[in-house]
């Protein structure tokens, strides 16, 4: 296969390193977007005058013939073609002849690439975001049945006050809601169009990059042909985002194993996500969320692999930038494969409401409002903290839970107790009276999933 930079070199290369420096293995995935990209190219170069018509007619006619045989056979994994823009104009040159050489015309690898691979993100960045809505939807399904069930919220991993487990689950959807805000935003950073940056430093030819942005759907054009070729922070913005996300999905997942344990027994986690032991028969493990918690790991080592590849990077395009797609491509697959698994996982989870609202009543999860009750008659809270902490340190010791005091032992730490401090401690009162805004009072989270609903348009279904 003849180089497309053969002219000034003597001898072939290397059979080794062309393997060595071939990237075809990896950026074939590139193929729709790198022919998609030449055609609007050629449009662009027909209009300006810089290529005949009929010439420019065939070159297109062809690579569309060039899409639909990949799409149908694949590309071939040859490192003689060195990479997919070589594959495809060689592809090309068989089918239109010497003609195929006009094609490159103001046009240079080092902007085509970056073509290739923002197109790829835009793509890619549209499919993430529909799945993490997914995922927020089956999150707000699952709150909207378990808006009466009540568990302890923790700090420190112990028990601190009861929630609705719709508030649990509701916390999953605001973080995926900033993940799905970060997408967005690195979406709108990307959406630059880079064609006509050449080698680095433009063209004296007459090429309209308006017209380019305008065919490829970019917002505009970019600004500097130098950036242009050199910039990666854009795939460091998805990895760094992906990565988050990762994080975001790991810690929803800790959860669940946490919680699918017999010690809590919180969550029963569907057979069709979970995997046997193939010596202990009575296994039943919760895979998806800890393969989705190990997975972070290749996600943060791709974000910090291309963070150390670009740094000293002395500008423009050095070949340095090769690197920058495998781990870009693990990081698309790796999230999207994450969010529909752990969506199965959320869909098919069966939360245990009896020993949830049970454990809600254990470790003394109402002692913060029965100081409160105690400041609304009065007595200062650093005050009412104390005398609460003296009662806890009875129950503990006379193996009671604080609804189980009668008034008169409530009477000895305090005159102010009456009969209604037990409406007060009461687990669904707890729970309601907490109203100020974001709280987990079963009234805000009904209207929050309303307006939820509303804005989403997931009204039916
Ligand atoms: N395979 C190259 C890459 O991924 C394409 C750009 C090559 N440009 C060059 N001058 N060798 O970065």
């Amino acid at each position: 296969m003849g180089k497309l930079w053969g002219g000034r070199f003597d001898k072939g290369t290397n059979r080794f390193i062309e393997e060595y420096t071939e990237s075809i293995s990896f950026d074939q995935r590139l193929f729709k977007e790198d022919i998609k990209g030449s055609i609007a190219h050629c449009r662009m170069l027909i209009k300006q005058g810089i290529i005949p018509e009929e010439e420019g007619k065939k070159i297109i006619s062809a690579l569309e013939e060039i899409l639909k045989e990949a799409e149908e056979k694949g590309i071939p994994c040859d490192p003689s073609y060195e990479d997919i823009h070589t594959y495809i104009e060689s592809r090309l040159r068989e089918k239109v002849g010497d003609i195929a050489g006009k094609l490159h015309t103001a046009r240079s690898r080092n902007d085509q690439i970056v073509l290739d691979v923002k197109l790829y993100m835009k793509r890619e960045i549209a499919q993430i975001i529909s799945l993490i809505e997914e995922l927020q939807k089956n999150l707000v399904k699952k709150a909207e049945e378990e808006i009466d069930t009540i568990l302890p919220g923790f700090t420190h991993l112990q028990h601190a006050q009861p929630v609705s487990l719709a508030f649990h689950l509701l916390a999953y959807f605001w973080m995926l809601e900033r993940d799905r805000g970060r997408f967005k935003d690195a979406l709108k950073r990307l959406d630059e169009n880079p064609l006509g940056s050449c080698a680095l430093a433009g063209t004296a030819l007459p090429i309209d990059r308006f017209y380019t942005t305008e065919l490829l759907g970019f917002e505009k054009p970019t600004e500097n042909a130098m950036d242009t070729v050199s910039n990666r922070d854009f795939i460091l913005e998805f990895l760094s985002t992906a990565g988050i996300a990762m994080i975001n999905l790991s810690r929803l997942c800790e959860e669940m194993v946490i919680w699918s344990s017999p010690e809590f027994s919180f969550v029963e986690l569907s057979d069709e996500v979970c995997t046997g032991s193939s010596i202990m028969p009575q296994k039943k493990n919760p895979d998806v969320a800890e393969l989705t918690r190990g997975k972070v790991g290749r996600v943060i080592g791709n974000l910090v692999s291309l963070l150390v590849t670009l740094k000293g990077l002395p500008l423009s395009y050095n070949r340095d930038l090769q690197e920058d797609k495998e781990p870009l491509f693990d990081t698309a697959d790796t999230l999207k494969g994450a969010l529909k698994a752990v969506s199965l996982m959320i869909e098919g989870a069966k939360f245990n409401r009896e020993r949830m609202r049970l454990m809600a009543k254990e470790g003394f999860t109402e002692a913060t409002d029965l100081a409160d009750y105690l400041v609304k008659k009065g007595i200062p809270f650093r005050e009412a903290h104390r005398i609460i902490g003296e009662i806890v340190k009875y129950c503990i010791a006379n193996s009671k839970r604080l609804d189980e005091l009668s008034l008169t032992e409530y009477k000895k730490f305090c005159q102010e107790f009456e009969e209604d401090l037990y409406k007060a401690i009461d687990i669904e009162n707890v729970v309601d009276s907490r109203k100020s805004y974001g709280g987990t009072s079963r009234t805000l989270l009904k209207e929050q999933i309303e307006r939820i609903k509303k804005e989403r348009g997931w009204q039916k279904g």
